[in-house]
């Protein structure tokens, strides 16, 4: 078994992940739900667009949302590189693999970089967003779970081998690698140095699972879920609060009023060293990689996903399926 190198010679390097592109059918209802269940706050909207950013944000927005008829979808994920020349690297780099770039103009961000990974997810890529005040330090305006920052997505894809190559080719390193005996089934990838920024776990795709905002504590994980329930939303708390068994941290998922997953989470570990090597999980010998504790993820968490516009979605091998709630709920009875 081999696990995928880092190239620490990239000819450009990523910063972080930054920013998601989701549309909605509702966006006052989207409004509603980033706002007062998050905490978000809105940087700037007009009739068609929200602009939203947590309350320690400086840059203008992690999470953009565009009204739209049609299936709700994710357009893009953002990442940020370092600095414009970086930007123009990277566009030299993918071109190079013959991946299709495209630099665009977009209001409230730096010159922006339109193309996609070898698996065809559409990323945008950026150096700079405007800057608006941060809010940490209002506590008299906080809302709901407080979300402070913008941390990870989570991917399916059919070929994590694949993705985990053409990422770590590009300088990211591996944090936590799954298999399920020799074969690939997750992969950690971290450009900051937290554990994850991109997360691909073994599954039909390339598709959106989830974006992941950092809370200040569990009582703001709690004061979200109460926001959801007095806003009649109650059934939107998908999954937990919990605790991963592989992921080191705590977790709730909610669905937004489009179906669009996020997670709340605390503030993640710190990964300092340079040597510090990749942790292999063997996922058959941790049967419920999920969850350290309590009842395993309902079905639904592992099935519905937001698609990406004009990608082909494939099929992974087959192999064992995750132990889903209802699964957990048969065995036991
Ligand atoms: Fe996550």
């Amino acid at each position: 078994m081999s696990v995928p190198q880092t190239n620490f010679k990239s000819p450009f390097r990523f910063r972080r992940a930054s920013h998601a592109v989701l549309t909605s059918r509702d966006l006052p209802k989207s409004r509603e739900f980033y706002t007062e269940v998050l905490g978000l706050v809105v940087s700037d909207e007009d009739a068609d667009t929200l602009y939203l950013r947590g309350l320690e944000e400086r840059a203008h927005h992690s999470l953009v949302i565009k009204r739209t008829v049609g299936r709700p979808m994710c357009e893009r994920i953002g990442l940020r590189v370092f600095d414009e020349e970086d930007l123009d690297r990277a566009r030299h780099t993918f071109e190079k693999l013959q991946l299709a770039c495209e630099v665009v103009d977009l209001p409230f961000q730096g010159r922006t970089l339109h193309t996609r990974d070898v698996m065809g997810v559409p990323l945008e890529i950026v150096a700079s967003m405007e800057h608006r005040p941060r809010r940490d330090m209002q506590v008299q305006e906080h809302k709901g779970g407080a979300a402070r920052r913008f941390d990870h997505y989570q991917i399916t894809a059919p070929d994590i081998r694949k993705l985990a190559d053409f990422y770590t080719g590009l300088g990211c390193r591996i944090a936590d690698y799954l298999m399920a005996g020799d074969h690939p089934v997750g992969v950690f990838l971290q450009m900051k140095d937290t554990p994850y920024d991109l997360v691909f776990l073994e599954r039909d795709g390339p598709a959106y699972h989830h974006c992941g905002y950092v809370i200040p504590d569990v009582q703001s994980m709690l004061r979200a879920c109460d926001t959801l329930g007095e806003l009649g939303w109650g059934d939107c708390v998908e999954y937990g609060p919990g605790k991963h068994s592989v992921g080191h941290s705590y977790y709730v998922y909610l669905l937004d009023p489009d179906g669009h997953r996020v997670e709340l989470l605390l503030p993640p570990i710190v990964y300092m060293d340079g040597d510090d090597a990749p942790h292999v999980w063997d996922v058959t010998q941790v049967p419920r990689a999920t969850e350290a504790w309590g009842l395993p993820p309902r079905r639904s968490w592992f099935s519905n996903r937001s698609p990406f516009p004009d990608v082909e979605v494939t099929h992974p091998a087959p192999g064992g399926s995750p132990v889903s709630l209802e699964d957990f709920l048969q065995m036991a009875g």
